[in-house]
């Protein structure tokens, strides 16, 4: 089998419970099997609520709604991070505004996002990025002495702690992947962790069609109708089973995740050291979730030629984001606070390595010798 940049564990009962679900005909939303995986993790995040969902963008896009984003309104996004964080913004008619990164981490520039604050603003969103935490307190402080909604986005996240808390609750919204290379993956899926209680009624009936559906199957409504705005945001009790399955793997996974990102950050930590290359930082004080592993070449040139040696030598290897403030789709519906310069420049250094929870042995001595036999000298 040829190393796969990233492959998902299947979890020890996902083949079963996929298996009953299906057999049991309860295939649509929120069955048993979505229930359980939406207990386990309200109770892992200690959340008010938590709402299983079809992907990490509609997670994104359901907080839109919850958060009642609209025309006029700014909600601050970091110049590097995924699409949907924009898209989620421009869909409710807002302007995201672009705030630069932390040149090491790749995460938000709190300083940016407290200077990026205008009377407009309503939210400021952020990501751990590489499953590495952003300044999570620093950002709760800047939203609270302006009265705003801190959404973060979790997807690289799941089971960090920072300050010996799970990650994600200090924020009002905290949005989840479940993607095929997450570190929890039912193919496609996502959840919407609710902290703030106020914000619980909404999400139930923006997730339902912007119906009262979920009170009516509490038997508080007679019937249930159109209340307010949303969609359909549920995921087949088929991909529930396998997120209920992998959650109750949750330690394994992570266990042989950290095996293989410590493994990997040993083999090549002294090629990098002398050779002028930076590995993710792990975070001071804090559990990263060992999703990503990267490096951070000195330049564009050297970026490419590394990613063609690894290539060469069959280790798959990418870069990642392209910044949010430079795209197309970036200009048109946003703005840039700042230069978005250390964005561009993490864009164009950053190579990631394979990383996942079926590493082998022999696919990290090869990964480790591809790379340490990369010079990056002039
Ligand atoms: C940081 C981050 N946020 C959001 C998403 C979107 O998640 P999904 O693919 O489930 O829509 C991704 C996807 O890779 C991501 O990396």
């Amino acid at each position: 089998m040829p190393l796969r940049f990233t492959h998902p564990y299947i979890a020890s009962t996902e083949m079963d419970a996929v298996r009953r679900a299906i057999e049991s005909g309860h295939t649509w939303g929120d069955g048993p099997f979505t229930l359980s995986a939406a207990k386990r993790l309200t109770e892992m995040l200690d959340a008010a609520h938590v709402a299983i969902v079809t992907s990490g963008t509609d997670a994104a896009e359901l907080a839109g709604i919850v958060a009642d984003f609209g025309p006029g309104d700014e909600v601050i996004v970091p110049s590097y991070q995924f699409p949907s964080a924009g898209l989620s913004v421009a869909l409710r008619g807002a302007t995201p505004v672009f705030v630069d990164v932390n040149p090491r981490t790749g995460n938000l520039n709190v300083d940016h996002a407290a200077a990026a604050v205008t009377p407009n603003t309503r939210a400021i969103t952020f990501v751990n990025y590489a499953g590495v935490n952003a300044d999570t307190s620093a950002i709760r402080r800047i939203a609270d002495e302006h009265d705003l909604i801190v959404i973060e986005d979790n997807c690289h996240s799941l089971g960090g702690t920072a300050d010996g808390e799970p990650m994600g609750r200090l924020s009002d919204l905290v949005l989840h992947s479940f993607q095929a290379s997450k570190n929890i993956s039912c193919g496609e899926g996502g959840a919407l962790v609710v902290n703030n209680p106020a914000y619980v009624e909404r999400t139930e009936i923006a997730r339902e069609k912007g119906t009262n559906r979920d009170r009516f199957l509490r038997g508080e409504v007679d019937r249930y109708t159109w209340v307010d705005l949303g969609s359909n945001y549920l995921p087949s009790d088929v991909q529930g089973a396998m997120l209920d399955a992998q959650l109750a793997d949750h330690d394994i996974i992570q266990d042989r995740r950290m095996s293989a990102w410590g493994s990997l950050n040993d083999g090549i930590a002294e090629w990098a050291e002398n050779s002028g290359v930076e590995i993710m930082e792990a975070g001071a004080g804090n559990n990263h979730t060992a999703h990503l592993f990267y490096v951070l070449l000195p330049d564009q040139t050297r970026q490419r030629a590394f990613i063609d040696h690894l290539a060469a030598r069959g280790v798959p290897s990418a870069t990642h984001f392209q910044p949010l403030h430079t795209a197309d789709a970036g200009e048109r519906f946003g703005r840039s606070f700042d230069s978005g310069e250390h964005a561009t420049s993490f864009a164009s250094r950053i190579v990631r390595l394979p990383m996942h929870a079926n590493l082998t042995v022999t696919d990290i001595d090869l990964i480790v010798d591809s790379v340490t036999s990369f010079e990056v000298a002039n």
